[in-house]
């Protein structure tokens, strides 16, 4: 019987909580920006990717507090991009996270100065992290580059120019490799970063995340279909209603399935020669029949 992670899982996840309501606790406020971006960033969500950033730092020999800092920024800027994602520029939505989007709540200027301002805090955010200065300049040059445009904002751009037409497999696989496996890649690549990894662990996490998220966006296609609002605190049928290419549309459910459950094997094989890999498999196995 393969070993049950929920409890570290939940003690990782408080640890973050505890943290992020700490990033704009004494800063300055300005109108009603901090108000808005703790509104989007304290609202809950999975935390998958800063677990994943712990947790990858404790799988390659490192102390997970240490990564924190980089957990955070990592989360800042997932926030930053459901807060645009929602935009009626973008997808429209008037629900995240259970809650009404945040533009419906502050208007579109307060979300994208709400967007703009999780960006930026982000990156000072990876400079409170103690560490050596080489650690943390690798994660800025890693997150930068997995966020911007070569990578999720790429990805985004890909994903909006595609509304509205069919899209090959392999345009569909290289836009969400962008959207989402770049930014998943980066939490664990930092967690790795944080504990002074050796290049090859940083490429088998590399490969493991973005296997993982290629996986975790399929998922995220197939819940848009089968799951509800309320299960799933954002509006199903939004990919539909905004005529957007997904792999539920290329390969139907069964086969959207069969994708998640390969690339998860993937990821599996890709960590299997760390020491202790048992989180790392049991979360992508779980995250293979997420129903949120
Ligand atoms: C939603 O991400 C956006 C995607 C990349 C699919 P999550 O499913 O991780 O959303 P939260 O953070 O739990 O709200
Ligand atoms: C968004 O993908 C990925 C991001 C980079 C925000 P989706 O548009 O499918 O995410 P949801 O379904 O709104 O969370
Ligand atoms: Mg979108
Ligand atoms: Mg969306
Ligand atoms: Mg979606």
């Amino acid at each position: 019987m393969e070993k049950d992670f929920t409890v570290q899982m939940k003690r990782d996840q408080e640890l973050i909580e505890r943290a992020l309501s700490e990033v704009f606790r004494d800063g300055e406020r300005y109108a009603d920006l901090q108000e808005a971006m703790e509104y989007s960033l304290l609202a809950g969500g999975k935390r998958i990717r800063p677990v994943l950033t712990l947790e990858t730092c404790r799988l390659c020999g490192g102390e997970p507090a240490q990564a924190l800092p980089f957990a955070c920024a990592v989360e800042m800027i997932h926030t930053y991009s459901l807060i645009h994602d929602d935009l009626p520029a973008m997808d429209d939505d008037q629900l995240r996270r259970g809650r009404p989007t945040n533009h419906v709540v502050y208007g579109e200027a307060t979300a994208i100065l709400a967007g703009d301002g999780l960006l930026t805090a982000a990156f000072e955010e990876l400079t409170r992290a103690e560490l050596p200065a080489d650690r943390v300049v690798e994660a800025v040059a890693c997150l930068s580059r997995c966020a911007g445009p070569a990578g999720m904002v790429g990805g985004q751009a890909l994903d909006m120019a595609g509304e509205g037409r069919g899209m090959t497999r392999s345009e569909l696989e290289q836009l969400q490799s962008l959207k989402t496996g770049a930014l998943i890649s980066a939490a664990a690549q930092l967690g790795c970063i944080a504990a002074g990894g050796s290049r090859e662990d940083r490429d088998r996490v590399r490969a493991y995340a973005q296997a993982l998220g290629r996986a975790f966006q399929v998922r995220d296609d197939m819940l848009d279909v089968i799951s509800s609002d309320q299960e799933l605190g954002k509006p199903v049928g939004s990919d539909q209603a905004n005529e957007k290419s997904t792999f539920v549309t290329a390969l139907g459910l069964e086969g959207c399935q069969r994708l998640v459950d390969e690339l998860t094997g993937r990821a599996v094989k890709a960590i299997e020669g760390f020491e202790q890999p048992d989180f790392h498999i049991w979360l992508a196995e779980s995250l293979a029949k997420r129903m949120k």
